[in-house]
């Protein structure tokens, strides 16, 4: 076993509903960075699990006629389903219904009590059932829950209280002198400038309802949910039974958490810890919010989306992709179907698979099938070998602060100098000169190196991904060239090897296949456009419309029409057929030749039983017709944008 050690956790979600994508991204962010650390050489220890007990889990089991144990049962099977669906790799789950648990937060209870820090007195305040929160009246927004603008329940009883006060300085010095504690940095500043306010006791107890963990010296009183969940960090890695294991991992490289829950996490928790004189974790990072059009994903609203659903559809390493790429870091994301399948039809299938299948395709066509040997390096290869030798430390830098959508933007720097690096070779050009062989060998051979590098780099963030591109390249078996290391071992994919060309790894989603996920969609009307923003579109949409520069090789007349033209366009490593409505402008011989500018991802149309595999751009004005062509020699295949 590694002596170098990583826990990270998830927070333990409620039971009150089954879970969806913003939930969904928490886990894919941990599950990235636990195996990110595994290739690393950790001792990697997971932790995701389920916070089962409190009023509105009672409730909601009883609206529905079970026990509340029945009802989270349930649920929590629901949890474990979704994260084997998202290849979520946690090493333990932990339920706060366990008696592993229950024993633990007893223990912490009683002993903070013994210490004097927790007594019994009088609570007369607002409760937020749905937050499980107590608020004072100068917290409250309009007389509503600060945090989610529902009401709040007048409660006055007796219950125990956990002098948190006492211990507000010593948390400062401890966030002070540990300048990496709350990431990022904005949340930090938050959680100071709240801390120097003055902190409240804290009410750790409940009359009212039964669904808890009993307050161990006074039957009447269960302990407050928070207080309990927050323990399951320490609880499942064996506090009390297991000193080996919990010496071991704790304290915790990261808890980490949503911006809601970083005050529970930065305040509740580390005076929990203090007062029970047990470490502080490592680092909290609290991440933003996934959101949609409309505002905040909730049940209540009726909007939110189901990451099965979405992964049945778009597959596991596409909707993991988008989440990790789509949440800026410390900020607010937002999700719709939409940028879901732009993600899918940009970065997945035109940028990293077309770069494999355009590099496939082509030592099949000019290498023989077999991965060539390389000669010597020219200056566009050492550029293309710079970058691919700076990229993985730079991924591991932002990986390390957990800045997963910069992480991946560097890999995808990677991957688009690539895609040009075959524009520039042109190896379908140095393929029809014998004198150039060789160097079409090398530009071969550093194209397929340059896409291992990117499947090992991808490992942490699409799991199914690398087997994939390993299995095309013909090195599936060769584990040693799979591990973290070896991303930054150029040359290491053996030359020789016989490729298997396949399908594409990531098929274009066609925009009619994107229907709406959501439950139900957003009901608040659309403002109209104006005129003038109903014409205009951003770079986004415009960059949806792929366009290449393809050279006509043989043009025919069609039968029985006088103004299409059956044309043959060669696009480098790809010759198309088009029909194009050109008859009474131009005669077909003098087409040859001509480079012209194709749409290449338009839907298939059939004309006159010919089926037609995109559109030649062209300018017309009354009966002026004319091909849009190139102003200066550009390869074929050149993307026009
Ligand atoms: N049970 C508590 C956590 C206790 S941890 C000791 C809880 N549960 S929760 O199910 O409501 O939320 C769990 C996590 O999901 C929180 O970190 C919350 O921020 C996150 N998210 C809920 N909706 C979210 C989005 N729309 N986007 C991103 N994360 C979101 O709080």
């Amino acid at each position: 076993m590694s002596n170098k050690t990583f826990y990270i956790t998830t927070p333990i979600y409620y039971p009150s509903d089954n879970l969806h994508i913003g939930h969904a991204y928490t886990t894919v962010a941990a599950d990235t960075a636990a195996r990110y650390k595994r290739m690393r050489g950790y001792d990697v220890m997971f932790l995701t699990g389920s916070d089962e007990h409190g009023q509105k889990i009672e409730r909601k089991a009883k609206s529905e006629g079970l026990t509340p144990i029945q009802y989270v049962d349930g649920i929590v099977a629901n949890f474990k389903h979704l994260w084997e669906k998202m290849l979520i790799t946690n090493d333990d789950f932990i339920r706060t219904s366990e008696d592993r648990h229950i024993k633990v937060v007893q223990q912490i209870f009683q002993n903070i009590y013994d210490k004097g820090d927790i007594y019994k007195s009088e609570y007369e305040g607002r409760y937020c059932t749905p937050c499980e929160t107590f608020w004072m009246d100068r917290q409250l927004d309009e007389g509503k829950c600060p945090d989610c603008g529902r009401e709040v329940e007048l409660l006055k009883e007796e219950s125990y209280f956990f002098r948190m006060s006492k211990y507000a300085d010593q948390l400062l010095k401890y966030i002070e002198t540990n300048p990496d504690f709350i990431q990022p940095k904005a949340r930090r500043n938050e959680m100071i400038s709240f801390i120097k306010q003055g902190l409240e006791d804290l009410c750790v107890s409940r009359t009212t309802f039964d669904w808890g963990i009993p307050v161990p010296i006074d039957d009447n009183h269960v302990i407050y949910v928070w207080f309990d969940a927050l323990t399951n960090y320490i609880s499942a890695i064996g506090y009390l039974d297991d000193p080996e294991t919990f010496n071991r991992y704790w304290p915790a490289d990261i808890h980490l958490v949503g911006k809601d829950i970083v005050r529970f996490h930065t305040i509740i928790w580390p005076i929990i810890l203090l007062a029970a004189d047990i470490p502080l974790p490592k680092e909290v990072f609290g991440h933003g919010w996934l959101l949609l059009e409309g505002g905040k994903m909730s049940k209540s609203k009726g909007n939110v989306v189901d990451p099965l659903i979405l992964i049945d559809k778009y597959g596991v390493d596409a909707v993991r992709y988008f989440l990790l790429r789509e949440m800026p870091y410390g900020n607010d994301g937002s999700y719709s179907e939409g940028a879901l399948v732009h993600r899918i039809n940009m970065d997945l299938a035109n940028d990293l698979g077309n770069l494999l299948s355009r590099t496939t395709a082509m030592i099949n066509k000019f290498c023989d099938g077999k991965i060539p040997e390389p000669s010597s390096m020219q200056d566009e290869d050492t550029e293309l070998f710079d970058l691919a030798a700076r990229i993985p430390g730079e991924v591991e830098e932002l990986l390390e602060k957990m800045e997963m959508a910069g992480s991946l933007a560097k890999i995808w720097e990677l991957v688009n100098k690539s895609n040009k690096y075959i524009e520039d070779m042109a190896p379908w050009s140095l393929a029809k000169n014998p004198d150039t062989k060789a160097r079409l060998g090398t530009v071969m051979y550093n194209l397929a190196e340059v896409i291992r590098i990117v499947a090992v780099l991808c490992t942490p963030y699409m799991p199914t991904l690398p087997n994939k591109i390993y299995q095309q390249l013909g090195i599936s078996d060769n584990k040693e060239i799979h591990g973290w290391d070896s991303a930054k071992k150029w040359g290491s994919i053996p030359y020789g090897v016989e490729i298997n060309r396949g399908e594409s790894i990531f098929p274009r989603i066609q925009p009619e296949e994107a229907e709406v996920v959501q439950e139900k969609a957003d009901s608040k009307p659309k403002q109209a456009p104006t005129e003038e923003a109903a014409n205009l579109i951003d770079i986004s949409e415009f960059a949806k419309v792929e366009l290449k520069i393809a050279e006509i090789t043989v043009a025919d007349k069609i039968e029985k029409t006088d103004k299409l033209l059956k044309l043959k366009v060669s696009l480098g490593i790809e010759e198309r057929t088009v029909v194009a409505g050109i008859a009474k402008h131009y005669e077909p011989d003098e087409l040859l030749g001509k480079k012209v500018v194709l749409v290449t991802n338009l839907v298939p149309a059939t004309l006159r039983g010919i089926t037609s595999q995109g559109m030649i751009l062209a300018a017309s004005k009354g009966k002026k017709l004319s091909l849009l062509t190139v102003e200066k020699d550009v390869p074929v295949g050149s993307k026009v944008k």
